[in-house]
């Protein structure tokens, strides 16, 4: 992924580039397709995440139809720092596309390489990521994994050497489940930022040094999606992420099958008192 801040004199915005000489490592909500929207967002933001990415838009249909766009993208004022990423194969269509949603966006990103995104010859990564620099990228995300690992360890010792060999920042990701997992991989790569996918889902509240989703993140999530009129299977599905870890099997078997928005609030109030 590579994420470049855009040129605009339309609005005024801070610079996402400022957090990275914030002086601590930046935490950052990973594009999720489905997941990391407007309402997913709000409520990360809430518990110290300092940046965040929008799904990935593609961004030819995002030029061609104002439909798309629509359902596509959606934010607010408190919605920033953001970084809107896009899917683009022709470099005029990418700027089209950055033309349209720079009002309402801090950068634009492209995703190069979902899901994996460094090569076996580390040698050829090093140099994708300094040509991406000379040509005036803000920063680099850098999941470390090859095209074909799944769920082997993730290479934070490659993010290390990308990070030795170029200025601008770079962002760590792959497999960070806690604050402190957070930490440590900051530590590890001596990475600028962390940006967490997995673990975000699993746990809205982890930036904020929770280990597992507290019940008031719950809450959060109940109000915030309701407040947004976010549809029934993306409210459904994020509890479920949230609940994974803090539920049993049998309570998984009659939550994950009820079927709408007030069976999941009889089931949450009966429960858990949310
Ligand atoms: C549900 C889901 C949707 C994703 N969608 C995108 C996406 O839209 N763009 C992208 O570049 N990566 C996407 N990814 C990849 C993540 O951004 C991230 O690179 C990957 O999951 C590894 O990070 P993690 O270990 O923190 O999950 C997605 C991952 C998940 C789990």
């Amino acid at each position: 992924m590579i994420s470049d801040a855009i040129e605009t004199t339309q609005c005024q915005r801070k610079d996402p580039v400022d957090l990275f000489h914030s002086g601590h490592f930046v935490k950052i909500c990973a594009p999720m397709v489905r997941y990391s929207k407007l309402a997913f967002r709000t409520l990360v933001r809430k518990y110290n995440c300092d940046l965040c990415y929008t799904p990935m838009i593609v961004a030819a249909d995002f030029v061609r139809s104002l439909k798309a766009r629509d359902s596509e993208f959606t934010t607010n004022e408190g919605d920033r720092p953001l970084i809107v990423q896009f899917a683009a194969k022709e470099p005029q269509i990418l700027s089209d596309a950055a033309r349209i949603v720079c009002p309402f966006a801090d950068g634009i990103d492209l995703n190069c390489g979902c899901p994996q995104r460094i090569h076996d010859d580390l040698k050829r990564t090093v140099d994708l990521c300094r040509k991406a620099e000379a040509t005036g990228v803000s920063w680099i995300t850098v999941h470390g994994r090859n095209v074909e690992e799944r769920h082997q360890p993730v290479h934070y010792d490659a993010i290390k050497i990308i990070k030795q060999n170029v200025s601008i920042p770079i962002v760590a990701n792959g497999d960070i489940k806690t604050l402190k997992d957070a930490e440590n991989i900051h530590h590890m790569t001596e990475a600028d930022g962390v940006m967490v996918a997995r673990g975000l889902l699993a746990n809205p509240a982890m930036f904020a040094g929770y280990e597992e989703t507290p019940l008031k993140c719950i809450k959060d999530w109940v109000n915030i999606a309701l407040e947004h009129g976010t549809p029934f299977t993306c409210f459904h599905h994020h509890l479920m992420y949230m609940m994974e870890r803090i539920t049993s099997k049998q309570e998984k078997r009659v939550f994950n099958v009820l079927s709408s928005t007030s069976a999941v609030l009889d089931y949450l109030s009966d429960h858990y008192g949310v």
